[in-house]
């Protein structure tokens, strides 16, 4: 028998592994649709309006909140958002402490201090008004509070005995959706992993869509938050595991983004595309709660970890190539989205699902350039590929159902062409 070349050899065992661990991910796939058959999903009362956070406010007060931990960033803090509600809550003799040292993508030990500062203030409440940063170290102090035990040991599948403190969001981009989701993410202050706590008594008591508290987000946050929305619910309706609920909720959030992020991008003012943003968010979120995510978000992740992207523009950045990825799995699913939500053109309810497929791509590569989204990743090392294709790789198998699934080589191929868009960007810049 001849001797295999070095490269046949690689391919092969790249199929012997991935058939290994398709077996093994298409497994998981299974047991999470029933999981999440059988698992109660909580959904927080929703206000939606320019008055919404006051009604938050008023549902606080009427459950018996008489100090409240309010969770906040220090952007936002300087901005002076929380004022709209803690003017409000002075007015009706609520007491309050701000804790404002929430980071982007927080850490273990900024949860840990938010936790300190809210036992000792004896907060009997926690408001989370933030982006999902904000809303999801809100989540772990509330759970740390309530369960008497630190955020560390919360992380995994349902690890909290009982509920948490009282937990109220409002939410400050349209982004995550993380007020309605049983996740929370913290990341490993070493290694900048991100480690996630899941159970359904994360999920917010209630949550106020106030499109004047985002009325401020700048443009580039906007873009990228906004396309956190789409991708959540792409992901969540192209996944094995959709339902006719998710799939409701997947068609209002990719309609919602694809007819209000340009005007939210463009004229941050626009009250009416503010709201839709944050409905399409919140829906977003209601969707990938169930139907679960896949290789945009496990990659994107990992982009975070290693060269500090945004959440939002790394799963924007990788969003075309998981499309691509998917569009033969999925030209059914998305040719149907496309005609649910009103992407196809006249001239075209004859075409091929294929065709309509591709138009819907099409249409989602035009919006990442509507709202300008910055394709390149800085410092990228093609000498990370491997283990970040390996952690990606498996962040998909142990937690999502996707449609599609791809060899580490395939992962290590989209970062490849990730990296020499970003290197043809930064010559064409010098
Ligand atoms: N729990 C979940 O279900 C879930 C889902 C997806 C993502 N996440 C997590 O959420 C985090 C990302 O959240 P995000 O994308 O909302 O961003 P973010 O909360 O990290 O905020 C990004 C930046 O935007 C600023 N900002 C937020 N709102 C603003 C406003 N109205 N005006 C001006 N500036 C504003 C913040 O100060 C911050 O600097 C990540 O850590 C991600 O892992 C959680
Ligand atoms: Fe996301």
């Amino acid at each position: 028998m001849p001797s295999q070349s070095p490269i046949a050899k690689i391919m092969h065992n790249d199929t012997l592994q991935h058939a290994s661990y398709l077996a093994v991910a298409k497994t998981r796939a299974k047991v999470l649709k029933v999981f999440s058959m059988v698992i109660p999903m909580p959904r927080p009362l929703l206000f939606v309006g320019e008055q919404s956070c006051h009604e938050l406010c008023d549902m606080m007060i009427n459950e018996g909140a008489s100090k409240v931990f309010i969770v906040t960033d220090e952007v936002l803090n300087k901005l002076g958002i929380p004022a709209k509600v803690t003017d409000y809550l002075a007015a009706n003799n609520i007491d309050y402490h701000i804790y404002d040292g929430i980071t982007p993508d927080p850490t273990f030990t900024v949860v840990e201090e938010g936790l300190r500062q809210s036992k000792d203030a004896n907060c009997d409440a926690v408001l989370a008004i933030g982006g999902g940063s904000v809303i999801d170290a809100a989540k772990m102090i509330a759970m740390s509070q309530g369960n008497n035990t630190t955020p560390q040991k919360l992380i995994g599948l349902f690890k909290a005995r009982k509920l948490g403190t009282p937990l109220y969001c409002i939410p400050t981009t349209a982004g995550t959706g993380s007020e309605a989701t049983i996740g929370a993410v913290v990341s490993n202050d070493k290694t900048h992993q991100k480690e996630i706590a899941i159970d359904p008594k994360m999920v917010s008591l209630a949550a106020a869509i106030d499109p004047t508290i985002m009325q401020g987000m700048p443009p580039h946050i906007t873009a990228d938050t906004g396309i956190d929305v789409l991708t959540h619910a792409l992901e969540a309706w192209m996944s094995v595991n959709a339902g006719a609920e998710t799939d409701y909720y997947a068609a209002s959030a990719t309609k919602g983004v694809m007819e209000n992020l340009p005007t939210a991008f463009k004229d941050g003012k626009d009250i009416k595309a503010r709201e839709q943003m944050g409905i399409a968010a919140h829906y977003g979120g209601i969707a990938f709660n169930k139907a679960g995510l896949g290789y945009v978000h496990a990659i994107a992740h990992q982009l975070g970890a290693y060269y500090h992207i945004p959440h939002g523009r790394a799963n924007a950045i990788v969003l075309p190539y998981v499309l691509d990825l998917n569009r033969k799995s999925s030209e059914k699913r998305l040719a149907k989205l496309a005609k649910k939500i009103g992407l196809v053109e006249k001239g075209q309810v004859n075409n091929s699902d294929g065709e309509i497929a591709d138009h819907l791509i099409a249409k989602v590569r035009e919006l990442l350039t509507t709202v300008n989204i910055d394709p390149t990743v800085k410092g990228m090392q093609e000498s990370d590929f491997d283990a970040i294709a390996k952690a990606a790789a498996k962040e998909v198998s142990d937690t999502y159902a996707v449609p599609t699934y791809m060899p580490a080589s395939g992962i290590k191929e989209i970062l490849t062409k990730i990296k020499a868009a970003s290197d043809e960007k930064a010559a064409s810049a010098a």
